[in-house]
């Protein structure tokens, strides 16, 4: 997602805030910017694409001399990535650079608009620089209009913010958004979203708190306040590794994407779960006009998680829903009828499979959807709307938070087209959105749970194969389940649908068959029982997870979160993705790069 950096020194401030911003390129953008602060004048530069482009913009720009600057990298959310929706963003005397998403920036926006404030960008970020201003004309004083904007803004918001009516602060604010503060013996101040852009530059950084706000100059040091009192300085040596810092301490990227899964689904349901309905501000009023079928596309992971939501769109939206491997749709001659909606499903937005089948779709007149990770990939440039999953960059080959946030854009597209179709009572909307905002806490990864999992997976190193087996959205889920484990350990793993074991496969089932079985107690228990006593008859090995206790298992992982299945479905995603990386770590595999296997698949 976007990166933040800050500076107040003598250095070339130029150089240690691309510096900085090259730190954090890890984290995936589209465009990038600086404003540097020196004499009283201020200077911003911005461009499209890699870091690269900004430097060439900049090549002419040397500050040296003592001065201060704030510089961002942009992964689009709400706007295009061009130049002007790039940070910084400027008022009249002010530039603010900001992560995250100010979900009520509408309601701000007409409400400056009403006020003649002329904006230039599509973005949410603006209306932080000109609340500020307009703050400071009524108040008089920087610091308490920085503390009346940031007491108007809701949603999750890491912002720095410079300013020539006190030239000599930068402003910082943290909510929810990460945020991190840092000097040295020279006086030096840094800001990073992440201490992958410190390292090397602070020797203490303070992790700032939500809630936490303040501002920093040379004279003042670090000046930090909580609910309108100041704060005292939690400061820790900063040590570590620039690879590691990109990790945030994690063994491997793919750990580190479980573990975050909870913070970007609070990202993704950011002002699109409100409190009684759904509401896509990327889908206009008449997007489901005529359609009568939804037709979905995709490949691995992503054709995973349109099975599941396919079972959600028959439930709730009360709409037809087929699903295709994006390989096998191109060359099957498939009948289009226009009165379809054409959906692919894509982390990368390049694989060339998918691509192509939206290709077809769109010549044969169908409106089409991409639910995707990657704005201006060449899949959301080509379909008629995108819905973004908002997972930041996944770097991990095998694909987690990709795979969670589908799920969950496709789960609020359900209730949307449902609220559309009058095919649930708002009643019942309201249930589910009260469900989506459980799911960050039922994603979380407890440190009981990865000990557990990491303790069991010794005995599954070996046999002749996996099952992974539940019913209903729960089968798609065995599926990614199967899917993870064989992409990282190597081993043999298939997913089926609990009900299909008697008509072939269980044929397979001895000792060294290993079953991991997705048991929720909100859907077809019983069912799911009877299929794996059936196994466990055969002296299959079984894993159960499930919330209520099997008496015939070998192993047995508890859940907690079974209040609603898509609470289930998400608990359990969690736990055979911890299986799947914990028997890889124990083989001596590549996490992160597994054999034969790329992040982007841009050919046939
Ligand atoms: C997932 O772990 C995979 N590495 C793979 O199946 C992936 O989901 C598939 O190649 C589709 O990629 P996409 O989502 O980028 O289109």
């Amino acid at each position: 997602m976007c990166g933040i950096v800050g500076y107040i020194g003598e250095e070339n401030i130029k150089e240690v805030l691309v510096d900085g911003l090259r730190e954090l390129e890890y984290r995936g953008y589209d465009s990038a910017g600086i404003a540097v602060l020196q004499e009283n004048d201020i200077q911003s530069f911005k461009a499209v694409g890699k870091l690269k482009n900004l430097e060439e913009k900049t090549k002419g720009f040397n500050p040296h001399a003592f001065g201060m600057g704030i510089g961002h990298t942009r992964w689009a959310t709400h706007g295009k990535p061009t130049e002007i929706n790039a940070h910084p963003h400027l008022g009249e005397f002010s530039y603010v650079v900001h992560n995250g998403i100010i979900e009520n920036y509408q309601e701000l926006k007409k409400e400056l608009q009403a006020e003649g404030v002329h904006f230039l960008s599509q973005t949410d970020t603006e209306v932080i620089v000109h609340l500020f201003e307009k703050n400071y004309k009524a108040i008089g004083d920087p610091f308490k209009a920085f503390e009346a904007t940031l007491e108007r803004l809701e949603g999750a918001f890491a912002v720095l913010l410079m300013t020539k009516v006190d030239p000599d602060r930068i402003y910082f604010a943290k909510h929810g958004s990460p945020m991190i503060v840092g000097n040295n013996a020279k006086g030096e101040i840094f800001f990073g979203s992440s201490d992958a852009a410190l390292i090397g530059k602070a020797t203490e950084v303070i992790y700032l708190d939500d809630g936490d706000y303040g501002y920093t100059s040379v004279e003042e040091g670090i000046k930090l306040f909580h609910e309108g009192t100041p704060k005292a300085l939690n400061k820790k040596p900063l040590i570590g590794d620039k690879i590691s810092a990109q990790k945030g301490g994690f063994r491997f990227f793919m750990e580190k994407e479980i573990y975050e899964q909870s913070d970007v689904i609070v990202d993704t349901i950011m002002g699109r779960a409100l409190d009684n309905e759904i509401q896509f501000e990327e889908l206009d009023a008449h997007f489901f006009d005529g359609i009568d079928l939804i037709q979905i596309c995709a490949c691995g992971t992503s054709y995973n998680s349109g099975l599941a939501c396919s079972y959600l769109f028959e439930r709730q939206a009360k709409i037809r829903t087929q699903v295709e491997i994006a390989s096998e749709f191109r060359y099957k001659e498939p009948l289009l009828d226009p009165k379809t909606l054409f959906v692919v499903i894509s982390q990368s937005g390049e694989t060339a499979d998918t691509l192509e089948a939206l290709k077809m779709a769109k010549s044969a007149g169908l409106k089409t959807l991409a639910i995707c990770n990657v704005d201006n990939s060449s899949i959301v440039r080509e379909a008629d709307y995108t819905l973004l999953t908002r997972a930041g960059i996944e770097k991990g080959v095998a694909s987690t938070k990709a795979f969670a946030t589908q799920v969950m854009v496709m789960w609020m597209l359900s209730l949307y087209i449902a609220q559309h179709k009058k095919t649930m009572t708002p009643e019942e909307i309201a249930t589910e959105i009260k469900a989506i905002r459980r799911i960050p806490a039922a994603v979380k990864v407890n440190t009981r749970l990865h000990e557990k999992m990491k303790r069991l997976s010794k005995r599954y190193l070996h046999g002749h194969g996996f099952f992974f087996i539940g019913r209903d959205l729960f089968y798609p889920l065995a599926l990614e389940g199967a899917l993870k484990l064989k992409e990282i350990s190597y081993l043999h793993a298939e997913g089926y649908p609990a009900g299909e074991m008697k008509h072939g496969p269980i044929a397979l089932a001895d000792a060294e068959l290993f079953t991991v079985a997705l048991m929720p107690r909100t859907v077809h228990y019983d069912k799911v029982k009877s299929n794996v006593e059936e196994l466990s008859a055969r002296d299959a090995t079984i894993l159960a997870i499930s919330p209520e206790r099997f008496e015939l298992c070998d192993d047995y992982v508890h859940t907690y979160h079974s209040d609603h299945p898509m609470s289930e479905f998400f608990e359990m995603m969690v736990i055979t993705q911890l299986l799947a990386l914990e028997v890889s770590v124990r083989l001596g595999n590549d996490v992160d790069m597994p054999r034969n296997l790329a992040k982007s698949v841009t050919v046939e």
